[in-house]
């Protein structure tokens, strides 16, 4: 991959699961700087830059996007944004959208401001299938309606209609990304592959939202990253670019995986009340990026067998993260929904 034509990008969310593996990736790819804003939400930490840090081109500031005065600083002398940062577990929209809607919409709506001051000539927006709603046949494309049906999907159209908001009024040079269901190491217990790979791990059984037959399409982080490098450098400015892999399987199905590469009972997949709006199925037709040169470089089957890999070595890492408060949340987002538990 060729070096980029910046001097210094602002990473937003960098010390998240996609941010932090961009961060990597881009460093390899030779940028001179990297200032990484984050705020360290419980999805957020220092661990997951481990080897990053210490790198002298990177520079690590704790803020807020939604705080001014945090982006000001973020952003001086920055060519280019790329903005991870963003509440992103759709369970917890359920319980709390009201913090979707301060990162997600305010804290983006302050990112462009200032980017649009700071005239940079790239801000990257990361988005997400789930802009579209469910997908229930075929795959969407870039120009669809969107039809978000969660409000965490909700917080990121948002997002995405004030990013297009200051490319049509300001000339901000805005590309925006839809990526797809993305996995790998680093990601936090609570999404739904690394917290099946923990609680069997932990003895404790995999929690099926309904039949389990909602449908999505697995990523792998090193995939997504690499589609987010090519958009930046080659993407037109005022375009949305579906990021998918064509690895579509039912939830049952990746369950099954997994008590099958970690040696689990089946009895270990249980069923529980579903998820309140559960969309049934994600799909994106991503020929537009596949134009720019990207295709997804691994199979679902080896990225997963690469993940329980690092999930079983980094157990350090992981229990790190399931520590109080991932309990308490645990509880009450999984309390309730265990009163119709029966096995797969
Ligand atoms: P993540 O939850 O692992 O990380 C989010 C990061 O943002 C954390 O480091 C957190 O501390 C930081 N953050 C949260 N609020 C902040 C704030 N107000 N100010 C500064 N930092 C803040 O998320 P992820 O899975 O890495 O997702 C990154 C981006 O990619 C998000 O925008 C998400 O919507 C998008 N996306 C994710 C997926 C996926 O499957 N994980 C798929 C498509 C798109
Ligand atoms: O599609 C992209 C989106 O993928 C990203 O924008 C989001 O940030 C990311 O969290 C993810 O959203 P999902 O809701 O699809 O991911 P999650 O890992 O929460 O769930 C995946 C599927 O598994 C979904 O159909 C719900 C189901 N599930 C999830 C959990 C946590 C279960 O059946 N049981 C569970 O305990």
């Amino acid at each position: 991959m060729s070096t980029a034509p910046f001097r210094r990008v602002l990473v937003t969310g960098g010390a998240g699961f996609i941010g932090s593996h961009f961060v990597r990736l881009a460093l390899a790819c030779g940028i001179p700087e990297i200032v990484i804003l984050d705020k360290l939400t419980y999805a957020g930490s220092l661990l997951n830059l481990e080897g990053v840090l210490d790198d002298p081109r990177v520079r690590f500031l704790q803020g807020d996007i939604a705080d001014p005065d945090a982006v000001a600083e973020a952003m001086t002398g920055c060519d280019a944004v790329v903005n991870f940062a963003a509440e992103t577990h759709v369970d917890r929209s359920l319980l709390e959208p009201a913090a979707f809607v301060q990162t997600n919409v305010w804290g983006t709506m302050v990112l462009l401001e200032h980017a649009t001051r700071a005239r940079v000539s790239r801000f990257l927006h990361v988005s997400t299938d789930e802009v579209y709603g469910e997908v229930l046949i075929g795959a969407a494309k870039e120009d669809d309606p969107l039809r978000p049906r969660n409000p965490y999907a909700a917080s990121k159209t948002a997002a995405e209609h004030f990013a297009f908001a200051y490319w049509a009024s300001y000339g901000l040079p805005v590309l925006v990304t839809r990526g797809c269901n993305t996995y790998g190491p680093y990601q936090h217990p609570e999404k739904f592959i690394p917290l099946a790979i923990t609680n069997l791990l932990s003895g404790q059984p995999i929690p099926i939202y309904g039949d389990g037959l909602q449908e999505r399409d697995w990523l792998y982080v090193d995939d997504h990253c690499r589609a987010i490098w090519v958009v930046l450098l080659h993407g037109e400015p005022g375009q949305v670019y579906n990021i998918g892999a064509s690895e579509h399987r039912p939830n049952l199905a990746v369950a099954r995986a997994l008590v099958e590469l970690l040696g689990a009972d089946p009895a270990a997949i249980v069923h529980v009340a579903d998820r309140p709006g559960h969309d049934r199925r994600y799909a994106v037709d991503w020929s537009r990026l596949a134009a720019l040169g990207w295709r997804p470089r691994i199979s679902f089957a080896e990225g997963l067998a690469k993940t329980v890999a690092w999930y079983c070595e980094r157990q350090d890492w992981w229990r790190a993260r399931r520590d109080d408060a991932f309990a308490a949340y645990y509880a009450r987002n999984y309390e309730g929904r265990t009163s119709v538990l029966r096995s797969s």
